[in-house]
């Protein structure tokens, strides 16, 4: 029931890598602007490393880092000049610092106490450069209200996949159910996962990070702008206080 199993990876692969590609003009403009001398690149839950292929080619120093070894083992492929770790981000020490940091995709809303929350950032400040940058998207309460609810059906040619979702308005909890059925021959190989997240809202986000030692700027962090009223993904932007 892990997420981020070898046949979720398989399928996240190939349906969900536009990630990277569709945030990398946004980014890469931040870091120009804010930082532009920066040279190493950190991606925390980098996934099948869709954002280390493109740092890799715009010559960053890049390192990935997941506890999925599922999702790396893609990653390897699509980014083979990414150094690869296998760590949570709650407890990661790489014992260096790197100029931009990034954990995109919703990727921090798997963290799902308030606490710990905070201790990634304690820990992303830890590994930040002085002038660094680090960057972020999360779901919104609002963001699994609308979309984290009811059940979905998504047909490819090899497999099927069934998400059946539920989200508690009281503990800010969302629950994604995953149900995959896998061509194999002439029948289907079952798996099932579990995905758990939790949403922020927005003054719990602003307090962990103010104590953790970040300023920062939120945008929308699906249309990339600055307007955030009723944003269902916020992007942060963020460095050192
Ligand atoms: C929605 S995917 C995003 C992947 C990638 N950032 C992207 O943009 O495609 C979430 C990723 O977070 C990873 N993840 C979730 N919780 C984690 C944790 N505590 N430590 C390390 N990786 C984690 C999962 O294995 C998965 O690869």
């Amino acid at each position: 029931m892990d997420a981020y199993g070898r046949d979720f990876a398989a399928i996240y692969n190939t349906a969900w890598a536009f990630w990277g590609p569709r945030m990398w003009p946004f980014l890469s403009a931040q870091v120009a602007r804010r930082c532009p001398r920066a040279r190493t690149w950190l991606d925390l839950c980098c996934g099948t490393g869709s954002l280390l292929k493109l740092a890799c080619e715009n010559g960053y120093e890049a390192v990935g880092l997941d506890r999925s070894p599922h999702q790396l083992r893609h990653a390897r492929q699509n980014a083979p000049q990414a150094r690869l770790i296998r760590a949570d981000i709650r407890s990661f020490a790489l014992h260096r610092k790197f100029d931009v940091i990034t954990c995109l995709f919703d990727s921090l809303n798997y963290v799902t106490k308030l606490g710990e929350i905070e201790g990634v950032f304690r820990n992303v400040r830890r590994h930040l450069a002085g002038r660094g940058l680090f960057a972020f998207d999360v779901n919104t309460p609002e963001g699994h209200r609308q979309n984290w609810r009811g059940a979905w059906i998504r047909r490819g040619k090899d497999c099927t996949l069934i998400g059946e979702s539920a989200c508690d308005e009281r503990t800010h909890l969302a629950r994604l159910r995953l149900t995959g059925f896998v061509k194999q021959g002439r029948l289907y190989r079952r798996f099932q996962e579990e995905h758990v997240q939790r949403s922020c809202s927005r003054e719990e986000m602003d307090r962990l990070l103010a104590r953790a030692g970040f300023a920062f700027v939120r945008y929308n962090g699906s249309a990339l702008s600055r307007r955030i009223a009723r944003a269902s993904r916020l992007l942060y932007v963020c460095w050192r206080a």
